[in-house]
C-alpha cells in the first residue's frame, strides 16, 4: 500500500479543537508520502494552529474565508469550486461538533464547509471527530454523524485516553500516522477499478421475527454482522447498495441505503421490489422458514392447557430471485449448516438456482451467528470450491466480493 498517496490531491480540513496542534505533522506525513496537500482551516482551527506553520509544511497558501482578500481579483472567489474539483480525498481532522452540524446541514460559510459541498461525487471524505467524550456521545452530535454516514462519509470514532479537559475517556483524535493509514486504506480500495462500481446490489441481513402474539415472536441468533460486512465492502467498491435488514444492533455502513423490516414477509416484500432492477442479490439473512399461521392479537393468556402452534411456510426470498433472475443478474446465498456440510450447500446452490453459495459451519465460536469471525467455503455454479481460513467478517466479506467480481467478469456481464 506504500505509495497509494503518491501524486494524490488531498485537502486537509482543520477545525477548532486542541488536537489541531497535531495537524502540521499530519500535513508533513502526507507530503512525505508523495501527496499534494491543500489546507482549509476554520476560524476556530486557526486559533489552535498557526496558518504560517501549515503554509510552510504544505508549501501552499492556507484557505480560511470563502471570500478572497480585497486585493485579489478574477477567479479567486471560485477557488472552492476549483479545489473541490482538484481533490482526490478530503480529510477533516479534528472535526468539531460545530463543524459536524454545519456539514450535516449543508451550511457553507467558510472554505472548509464550502469545499465539502463542492467536492466531486464519489470522492472519499474521512472525518475524525475529536472532542470531549460526553459531547461526542450527545444525541445532537450522534444525529449529525448518522446523517453524514448515510451520505457516504467515513466517520472514524475518536480514541480513548487523556483529554485536554483533564478528564480521561473517549474523544482523542487518532495520531497523524493512524490518520494517514486510514486514508491509504480508503484510497487503496479504489472503487472505480471494481467491476461492481455503479452496480446495484441488494443484501439481506439479520434475523426475522415471526409474531406468535403481540409480545412474543420466533427468531434466531443471527446478528446481521456478515450481511452488514458484505454491504460495507460492496459500497467501498462503489456499488449502489441496498441493505434489507431484520432487527439488529448495527450501524448502517457508509453509503448504504438501509431498509428495516421485521418479519420474513416484510423482508420478502421489501426485497421483491428490487428483483428486476438489481444486478446482484446477496441473501445473507437468516430468514425464518416458518411463521405462526394465526398470530394472536394482544397477549396470549397463560392457563393450564398445553397449546399448539401451527406454523406455515414463509416464501424463500433468495430462491424466488434465483428462479426469476435474468441474464446479467447474479444470485448469491449462504448455507449455514450444523451437521450436513458441503453436499447440502451444493444442493441449495442448484435448487435455488444460485451463482455462488457461501457455506459456513455453525459452532458459535469461530463461525456462524453472532461471532465476529467466519470460516467460509465458497462454491460457484461451475463447481469451483474455495476454502477460506477463519477471518474477521469484514475480511471474509471482501473475499466473497472478490469471488463475485470474478464470476461477474467471467460471465461477460
Ligand atoms: O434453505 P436455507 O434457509 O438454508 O437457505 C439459506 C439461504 O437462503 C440464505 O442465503 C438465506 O438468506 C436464504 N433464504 C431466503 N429466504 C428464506 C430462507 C432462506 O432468502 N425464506
Amino acid at each position: 500500500m506504500g505509495n497509494v498517496l503518491r501524486g494524490k490531491n488531498i485537502i486537509v480540513g482543520i477545525c477548532g479543537g486542541i488536537a489541531a496542534y497535531k495537524t502540521p505533522q499530519l500535513v508533513r506525513l502526507l507530503k512525505k508520502n508523495g501527496a499534494n496537500v491543500r489546507v482549509a482551516v476554520t476560524d476556530g482551527g486557526a486559533r489552535f494552529v498557526s496558518e504560517l506553520a501549515l503554509a510552510t509544511v504544505s508549501g501552499e497558501r492556507v484557505y480560511r474565508s470563502i471570500f478572497p482578500p480585497v486585493d485579489t481579483t478574477g477567479t479567486d472567489y471560485t477557488r472552492h469550486i476549483s479545489l473541490g474539483e482538484w481533490a482526490d480525498a478530503f480529510v477533516i481532522a479534528p472535526a468539531t461538533a460545530n463543524t459536524l452540524a454545519k456539514l450535516s446541514a449543508g451550511l457553507c460559510d467558510d472554505m472548509l464547509t464550502a469545499l465539502f459541498i463542492a467536492l466531486r461525487p464519489g470522492k472519499p471524505v474521512l472525518i475524525f471527530p475529536a472532542m470531549d467524550g460526553q459531547m461526542f456521545l450527545s444525541p445532537s452530535v450522534q444525529r449529525n454523524i448518522a446523517i453524514l454516514t448515510a451520505q457516504g462519509c467515513s466517520i472514524i470514532s475518536p480514541e480513548s485516553g487523556e483529554l485536554a479537559s483533564g478528564l480521561s475517556g473517549l474523544g482523542r483524535m487518532p495520531e497523524p500516522e493512524s490518520i494517514v493509514s486510514s486514508l491509504e486504506e480508503t484510497l487503496h480500495s479504489s472503487p472505480e477499478s471494481s467491476p461492481l462500481h455503479g452496480k446495484s446490489i441488494v443484501v439481506t441481513a439479520g434475523p426475522t421475527r415471526e409474531k406468535i402474539d403481540g409480545v412474543r415472536f420466533i427468531s434466531n441468533y443471527s446478528s446481521g454482522k456478515m450481511g452488514f460486512a458484505i454491504a460495507r465492502a460492496a459500497a467501498k467498491r462503489g456499488a449502489l447498495v441496498t441493505l434489507v435488514t431484520g432487527p439488529v444492533h448495527l450501524e448502517t455502513p457508509p453509503g448504504v441505503t438501509r431498509l428495516d423490516v421485521e418479519s420474513a414477509m416484510e423482508m420478502h416484500n421489501a426485497s421483491q421490489s428490487f428483483f428486476k432492477g438489481c444486478t446482484i442479490f446477496v441473501g445473507a439473512a437468516a430468514v425464518s422458514d416458518y411463521r405462526p399461521a394465526a398470530p394472536y392479537e394482544g397477549k396470549m393468556k397463560k392457563d393450564d392447557q398445553e397449546i399448539e402452534l401451527t406454523l406455515i411456510k414463509n416464501p424463500d426470498i433468495l430462491a424466488e430471485f434465483g428462479m426469476q433472475k435474468a441474464p446479467g443478474q447474479l444470485a448469491v446465498g449462504f448455507a449455514l449448516e450444523t451437521q450436513t456440510g458441503l453436499d447440502n450447500a451444493r444442493k441449495k446452490l442448484n435448487t435455488k438456482n444460485l451463482d455462488l453459495i457461501a457455506f459456513n459451519f455453525f459452532d458459535r465460536k469461530t463461525s456462524g451467528f453472532e461471532v465476529d469471525t467466519n470460516i467460509l467455503t465458497l462454491i460457484d455454479k461451475d463447481g469451483v470450491t474455495t476454502e477460506l481460513p477463519q477471518l474477521p467478517k469484514d475480511s471474509a466479506a471482501e473475499r466473497l466480493l472478490d469471488a463475485i467480481e470474478k464470476l461477474y467478469v467471467k460471465a461477460g456481464y
